[in-house]
């Protein structure tokens, strides 16, 4: 209720940023996002608020999330999911950029907004031109009643609670969350097994206790983020589930600490980034243990080659990086969720190690309600 998230808010409860308190809010804010939704019976979960039946859910030819920022990148990692799970082609693009290209507005497209704030002006003006269009618009919001919470068609609020740093950080693991909920729920309608459902539930009942794991573990974050802040510049990586990650964490890097930061994906490296690779340039790797994980090892040789310092998010110790931390497995699909999270606390100990103003980063504001 209102009442808790003020309360909330104002208790620092010995955290000693906003920051820092959120990322350990994490396991309870994905508790509560999946609270009262999962059905086991029939192996999938209610979103009440979504207003579409089955008829409406397998009407859906395609899916496009448009959103800013960090809730761009939980865009880009919700159409893998509704891809893999729901197998609907499905695509991420900024809101802003597609509100200036005149896009072919399709009736058998659901549209999806993302937003924290639900008051973000190109995301807002978006959704806008969509409706004036006649599209179908969902939201995947944060806060309650907010502009774009109320000009959507119906949508599903992420219940991260209040998210006072510019930073954000559990409100993106709920927005992705969110879309895991939703995948599952349009796979159900259509060929996800019964059997796959039921492996999706488990996965996702899961991660608050594996988020607390990633938690724990926050010295040997805290250890490296002194070690990698002397960096001027860094490069992220990733491939498939893992880009958007890399993305993510890139961003969270740069915004808090100002340090130059590129995500790219792994398979790109050899196109043209590789020649920044040298000792000066660290780069992060996001290896999880699935079926591209020879394929990302590849990478990390490629990048030993030619000197580069490696640290690596991954599922086991990766011999090939100078440095792991190890992450727990969940299943395939909902890894993404978690590899993010230790990243977050590595761009927040950087960006303490250099003295910066951790919960507002200069030149930048919570909403962005200006064009
Ligand atoms: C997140 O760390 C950023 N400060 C920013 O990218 C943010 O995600 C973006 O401005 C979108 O905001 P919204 O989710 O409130 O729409």
């Amino acid at each position: 209720t209102t009442v808790e998230w003020e309360a909330e808010s104002y208790d620092m409860g010995g955290h000693d940023t906003y920051m820092h308190k959120e990322i350990h809010e994490q396991a309870d804010a994905v508790d509560r996002a999946l609270r009262g939704r999962i059905d086991d019976r029939f192996s999938t979960v209610h979103l009440g608020g979504l207003n579409l039946d089955a008829r409406d859910a397998r009407a859906v030819r395609r899916v496009k999330i448009l959103g800013c920022g960090t809730s761009y990148h939980a865009g880009q990692i919700g159409a893998q999911m509704i891809e893999e799970l729901a197998r609907i082609p499905a695509d991420a693009e900024p809101a802003s950029e597609f509100r200036y290209r005149n896009p072919v507005v399709d009736p058998d497209t659901l549209y999806i907004a993302v937003s924290q704030s639900g008051e973000t002006y190109d995301v807002l003006a978006a959704v806008q031109e969509l409706k004036r269009k006649g599209a179908r618009v969902l939201g995947l919001v944060n806060v309650v009643g907010s502009a774009i919470a109320r000009e959507t068609d119906g949508g599903i609020y992420v219940h991260a609670g209040p998210e006072v740093c510019v930073v954000s950080t559990k409100c993106f693991t709920n927005m992705v969350v969110s879309f895991g909920l939703l995948a599952l729920h349009l796979g159900r309608t259509r060929d996800l097994s019964v059997a796959d459902g039921k492996r999706i539930i488990e996965g996702l009942r899961k991660l608050p206790g594996q988020i607390e794991e990633i938690l724990a573990n926050e010295a040997q974050i805290e250890e490296l983020a002194k070690e990698y802040a002397e960096a001027k510049s860094m490069m992220f990586i990733g491939r498939v589930r893992g880009y958007p990650v890399a993305r993510e964490a890139s961003l969270k890097l740069k915004e808090v600490s100002y340090i130059h930061a590129e995500a790219y994906p792994a398979s790109e490296l050899k196109h043209g980034p590789l020649a920044l690779i040298e000792p000066a340039m660290p780069t992060v790797a996001i290896v999880p243990d699935d079926e591209l994980l020879e394929k990302n090892r590849a990478a990390l040789e490629e990048i030993k080659a030619r000197s580069g310092r490696i640290l690596a998010v991954a599922h086991r110790e990766q011999e090939k990086a100078d440095h792991t931390i190890v992450v727990p497995k969940n299943e395939d699909e909902l890894d993404a969720i978690l590899m993010g999270i230790p990243l977050q606390l590595f761009a927040y100990y950087t960006a303490k190690a250099m003295g910066r103003d951790i919960d507002k980063p200069r030149n930048l504001a919570k909403s962005v309600t200006v064009e």
